[in-house]
């Protein structure tokens, strides 16, 4: 297990345009497996490679419904809906913001030996896939924020949840 380094806002990383994978090699699936293990030890939802410093077009989501999806060189094909709920980043810690976002998402992606799949999902899985791939072209969730979530709000709901558990 090894863990890499999580970016904040401050890393000029987080901005940048990430490149395509051209090399399915050991060095890739070396990156793919630490993210796995960042992600999980952030409990997280999404990773993006820049935002452990690595300027390349690679992402993993790992939601309950799906478990770990890695996108290698990712295309959005189609979108399409409404969505519009709560989103927060790993780069981002301790904020959560509103953000529209679509509701359906067909994507395609390369995973670790190259080779071509289509995935679609709806709602947790769609918005996942969408901020996860804006990473790749140097975007934050928090440029399309329409609300701030308060503390009070925030206090709120974390009170809640641990009266649920
Ligand atoms: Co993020």
């Amino acid at each position: 297990m090894a863990l890499r380094k999580i970016m904040t806002t401050e890393e000029p990383c987080l901005y940048k345009i990430s490149r395509p994978v051209t090399k399915f090699d050991r060095r890739l699936h070396k990156l793919l497996d630490d993210m796995a293990d960042t992600l999980d030890d952030a409990n997280g939802a999404g990773l993006a490679a820049p935002q452990v410093g690595i300027l390349r077009r690679v992402f993993i989501v790992d939601l309950d419904e799906t478990g770990p999806i890695e996108f290698i060189n990712p295309e959005i094909l189609e979108t399409s809906g409404e969505q519009d709920d709560m989103e927060g980043c790993l780069s981002v810690p301790g904020k959560w913001g509103m953000v529209k976002r679509p509701n359906y998402v067909r994507a395609r992606a390369q995973d670790r030996y190259g080779e071509w799949f289509e995935i679609e999902g709806e709602e947790l899985t769609a918005r996942c896939i969408l901020h996860e791939y804006d990473h790749l072209d140097g975007h934050l969730y928090t440029e399309k924020v329409y609300r701030w979530i308060s503390e009070e709000e925030l206090q709120a709901m974390y009170e809640k949840e641990d009266e649920e558990a």
